[in-house]
Parts: structure tokens; sequence; C-alpha cells
């Protein structure tokens, strides 16, 4: 089997402001990577575009969004001189690729995706091409560069799997081909989803059975990286738990989905296992822990939230690191493309 070289690759959607779930569930995993791999994160802006723009606001919004999640990439701790930090569509061979994997994907592989299901909603028929066809984008996002791992949360495991199956299926239909152009017995790894720490799916606060996420219309759902200390605080004062207090073990809190939301975040945020902190918090009120959590929470979040203000002032930099960024990413993604193309029969340009 061939071997390639680890490299890691994700990205957010500049759509709205991002929120803890993001943090917790993607983005710590990609500063802990950034010390031992390679890496590189991106700014998914040609998916934003995938629904209406009154969802992401049109196109004075969406250049503020590609700033502002670039700059909480930086401000969480993503340093730029290391790990690659570009927007998407100024790399044009990501749209070049998703082509090639259209004619290599399945009709019946994209209606088994459950987030376009969610996405779409009732009226289907009215969703856009690029909705329904957006984790074949997913998939050439990340075989554009041959990566090999991709941190994400929980809500991305089966565009993982549509992106392994892609691979395979490239790597099947051009065996031969692939092996005439000197890349032996497959040309595309099969990403393996890096879905790691105790908040790999970090509910709403509002409702422990729905997931946190940037188009719920309560803002009292979730808690954004740009709000503020008292924002905060309220939040976590104001979320939903029950009227039990808090398990000693993790298997008191089967059932109990708010409480085991709240743990989950507790932990993550604090670097400790939910067993710890049920060890400290087990038989106590909600009260007391809530308090505990919004100065956890407040520590770790206002550094960033300042830090992207900053940032957010100082567009040239931002720019600056975007454009340094598609330069790195497009000397590996311009290799990969001319490759695909010896090996499918197109002529290079
Ligand atoms: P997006 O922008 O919806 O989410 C970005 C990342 O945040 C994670 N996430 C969560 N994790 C835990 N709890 C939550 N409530 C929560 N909400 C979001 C997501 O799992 C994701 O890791 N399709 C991707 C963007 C993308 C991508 C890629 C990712 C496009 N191309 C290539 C990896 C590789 C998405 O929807 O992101």
């Amino acid at each position: 089997m061939a071997q390639f070289k680890p490299l890691v690759f994700s990205g957010m959607q500049p759509t709205h402001t991002l929120h803890i779930g993001n943090y917790l569930g993607a983005i710590l995993n990609w500063i802990r990577m950034q010390q031992t791999h390679d890496c590189i994160y991106c700014v998914v802006d040609l998916h934003a575009i995938t629904q209406a723009p009154s969802v992401w606001g049109g196109p004075t919004q969406l250049r503020r969004a590609i700033r502002e999640v670039t700059a909480a990439y930086i401000a969480c701790g993503v340093d730029p001189k290391k790990s690659v930090i570009f927007n998407q569509s100024q790399v044009p061979e990501h749209a070049e690729l998703a082509w090639v994997f259209n004619c290599v994907a399945r009709l019946g592989w994209l209606n088994r995706m459950t987030q376009f299901k969610e996405k779409a909603g009732k009226d289907r028929e009215n969703a856009s091409i690029g909705l329904y066809d957006y984790p074949v984008l997913m998939a050439a996002d990340i075989l554009v560069y041959r990566a090999t791992h991709v941190p994400v949360g929980e809500d991305q495991k089966q565009h993982l799997e549509l992106a392994r199956d892609i691979a395979k299926k490239f790597n099947l239909d051009f065996a031969s081909d692939i092996a005439a152009n000197g890349h032996g017995d497959a040309y595309f790894p099969e990403p393996e989803p890096m879905i790691q720490g105790p908040a790999t799916r970090v509910m709403s606060l509002r409702d422990g059975t729905k997931k946190m996420s940037k188009s719920d219309p309560s803002d009292l759902s979730r808690i954004n990286l740009t709000d503020d200390a008292d924002t905060i605080a309220q939040k976590i004062r104001r979320a939903k738990t029950d009227p039990e207090p808090l398990p000693s073990e993790a298997k008191g809190l089967e059932g109990r989905a708010e409480a085991e939301n709240l743990v989950g975040i507790f932990a993550a945020l604090a670097d400790r296992s939910p067993e710890s902190v049920l060890a400290q918090y087990g038989g106590g009120q909600f009260s007391t822990f809530k308090q505990d959590l919004a100065d956890v929470a407040v520590t770790k979040l206002a550094p960033i939230a300042s830090e992207m203000r900053r940032l957010m002032d100082d567009q040239s930099y931002v720019d600056g690191v975007l454009r340094d960024g598609a330069q790195r990413a497009r000397a590996i993604a311009s290799g990969v493309m001319g490759d695909v193309k010896d090996i499918v029969g197109l002529l290079r340009s």
C-alpha cells in the first residue's frame, strides 16, 4: 500500500461568528496537531455560498466574515508562520478538483448525506446544487493537498467517509494510469477523521438535544468567540439544567443531556477529563458549578475575543496572512492538480 506523508487539513465556513462548538470540537485539536504535524487551515468561503445570501449576509458581510474567521484562527493560537492559513476561493484548484470528483462520486452516495437533508429542510427541490455537492467540494479541499488527517467535530464524520470513498474510487478507477504515472498503487490517501476530546459535539445551551449551531435563532443557545465576559457569564447562568444535583460519575449523566453538555464544555475548556470535573462537583448544586464554569470560560475566551478585535482593526495584516497562505497552499495544490490531469488524461495548461 502506498505511503503518504502525514499532513493535516481542516476548515470552517465564514457564516456568522464562530462559537465554542467550533473552538472545542475542532480548533483546540488544530492547535494541538500544529505541534506535531504540517497543517493547512482553510476558511471555506465557497462552502459558505452554498446557502442563500440571506443566510450568510451578502457580499459585505461575507468579506468581513472571511477576515473574522481568519482572525479567530490566529487569536485561538494557529500560528500563520508555521501552519498555512488561507481562504478557499483564492486557490482555484479546490473547485477544479471538485469537478473531477463530481465525475467520480455517485448520486446514491450524496443522497445519503444527512447534513444536506437537515440544511435543505422540507423544500429540497429549491436547495442549490452547491449545497447538494458540498461534500464533494469538501473531499477536494482535503485531497488537493493529499492530506491524511482531518481534525473536525462529530458532525463531519459522514462527510469524511464520503471523502474516503471518493479517494478509494479514484484510486481504483484510474489504478493503471496511477501506476503508469509513477505513483504506485494509490494516488490519494484515505483521509482519517480526528474527532477527539471531551467536546466533539457541543450542544445548545437552551436544549441539550440540539447541536450548538451558528444558525440557531437564539443567541442564548451558544457562546460566541466574540462574546464579552458579562455575556458569557449570563449565558452560562441561563443555560438549561435539570433539578437534580450533578452526579459524581460519568454514568450518572445518562439521559441528562444538558448536564452532560456543560460538564463536557467545562472539561474541554479546563483541559481536564469529565471524570475529574464530576469528582469535584458531584453531589453539589448547579449554581456553584456554573459560577466556576463561567470563570473558566471567561479566563479562556476573553483573551481570544480581545485578540480578535485587535486583528480585525489590522485588515492589511489579516489580508497578508491570507495572501501568503494562498501562495503556499497553491504551490502544493497546483502540483496535485497537474498529476490528476496526467492520470485522467486531461492536458496540463
Ligand atoms: P463548520 O463551519 O460547520 O464547522 C467547523 C468545525 O466546527 C465543528 N463544529 C462543532 N464541533 C463540536 N460541536 C459543535 N456544536 C460544532 N459545530 C461545529 C465542525 O465539526 C467543524 O469541524 N464542512 C465543514 C467545513 C469544511 C471542512 C472541509 C472541514 C469544508 N471543507 C475540509 C474539514 C475538511 C463544516 O461544516 O464546518
